[in-house]
């Protein structure tokens, strides 16, 4: 049997399966309902969060017999049956009422000339054509003007669902004449649980943890996720772990940066120890870690430190419990304002190293100057009373 790669072989065949992105699906299905269908439709947002998913099942819906029989079942489930011959046609890739077009690769006036001729022709069977053109934003101005007058007085049974993760490229003219829905960034824990449910599906035992970890990489994107398992599950069983997902084998395989060394750069800052921190930028540079995502992840850091000063808890930091306790402890070595210095300084840097050759060198200086930050930050504002431990108020951990 051949290898389906886990985007394919999970992809959300109704509404409901589609993750965090209920503002849209609820419209679409409200839509559906009172029979009040648009004719073109604008979905953006980040790549592999659910635009093409959602427009294939729109399309589905659209032309689901038992949808179009069946009123109660309508008003009641409003989703594609999955069962008819229509909807098994979406399912097998045979419906000619569907047709996707990636305007990255066809983005001439030819290649919307021949969209053009295509769309006038109704569908043989089923009441609706869906047109899916993907990467909207690729298309020429020139394009853009072919279509428009097709946009302006589509054939009734003409749908289309501009894709693109570019909204603000998409001229005004076409934009205006459509729903727009912004799809969300997939929240980690949303993430996390998606890709649980397909290790239990594919009888895949992994730490939760782990999971946790290829999700932030993934940053918000459900196919970036679910591409990372498969290389991890690929990871996993060549190293004979018995299939087993840990977190370790994770952080090994993505090279990842752990907490651990952001904590040596704040323990470095706090004891104002350069010894230590010339270890650190030592190890980043030895390991042929990116000096650029290193300090991004840093700041990412320190806005962890940020939110617990502020909140008094780490309801809103994403990390395993181990490391919330670390920042619930930690948090009370800087002060709100230090930390606050320290990003400044970090964001600078980071514009700045985009344009410097001594790459390495800056980077190490940079991490040694931030001891300096609040060297001078505190002995400025009120000496000594900043690096020190601050008086350490009640704080939780969710
Ligand atoms: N919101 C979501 N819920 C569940 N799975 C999703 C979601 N978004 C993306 N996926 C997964 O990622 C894959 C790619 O998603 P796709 O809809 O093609 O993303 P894009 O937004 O780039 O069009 C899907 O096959 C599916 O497995
Ligand atoms: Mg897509
Ligand atoms: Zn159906």
């Amino acid at each position: 049997m051949s290898y389906q790669v886990i985007a394919r072989k999970y992809r959300p065949a109704k509404f409901s399966d589609i993750t965090a992105q209920e503002h849209v699906t609820r419209t679409i299905q409200n839509s559906l309902r009172m029979g009040r269908v648009g004719h073109g439709y604008i979905f953006s947002g980040l790549r592999g969060v659910g635009k093409t998913t959602a427009a294939r099942v729109f399309a589905k819906a659209l032309n689901c017999q038992k949808l179009m029989e069946d009123p109660e079942y309508l008003q009641r489930v409003t989703e594609p049956c999955g069962e008819c011959e229509s909807c098994r046609d979406f399912d097998s890739g045979t419906s000619l009422n569907i047709s996707e077009f990636d305007a990255a690769s066809n983005n001439s006036v030819d290649d919307i000339r021949a969209l053009r001729e295509n769309v006038r022709y109704g569908p043989q069977k089923g009441k609706y054509r869906v047109y899916i053109i993907d990467e909207v934003h690729m298309l020429s101005i020139a394009a853009f003007n072919a279509f428009l007058k097709t946009l302006e007085e589509p054939p009734p049974h003409a749908i289309f669902i501009f894709a693109t993760t570019e909204l603000h490229k998409i001229p005004a003219t076409i934009a205006s004449r459509c729903q727009r829905f912004n799809f969300k960034r997939i929240p980690l824990e949303d993430i996390q649980k998606q890709l649980q449910w397909i290790c239990d599906a594919e009888h895949i035992t992994v730490e939760g943890d782990a999971l946790q970890l290829i999700g932030r990489k993934a940053q918000g994107s459900m196919r970036d996720a679910q591409s990372i398992l498969d290389q991890v599950i690929a990871f996993s069983a060549e190293n004979d772990h018995e299939g087993a997902i840990s977190y370790q084998g994770v952080g090994e395989l993505l090279n990842y940066i752990d907490d651990d060394n952001m904590f040596d750069v704040t323990d470095a800052v706090a004891a104002q120890n350069p010894a230590k921190m010339l270890d650190v930028a030592q190890f980043v540079i030895r390991n042929g870690y990116d000096e650029q995502d290193f300090l991004e992840k840093l700041v990412e850091h320190l806005r962890n430190f940020l939110v617990v000063q502020n909140l008094g808890s780490t309801r809103l930091v994403e990390r395993p419990d181990a490391i919330r306790e670390r920042y619930l402890r930690d948090a009370g070595n800087f002060t709100p304002f230090l930390v606050m210095q320290m990003v400044d300084f970090l964001l600078l840097t980071q514009k700045e190293l985009k344009f410097q050759f001594e790459y390495q060198f800056r980077f190490e200086l940079a991490l040694l100057k931030l001891i300096d930050i609040v060297h001078i930050a505190s002995s400025a504002v009120t000496p000594a009373a900043v690096v020190q431990p601050q008086k350490k108020k009640p704080l939780t951990s969710h």
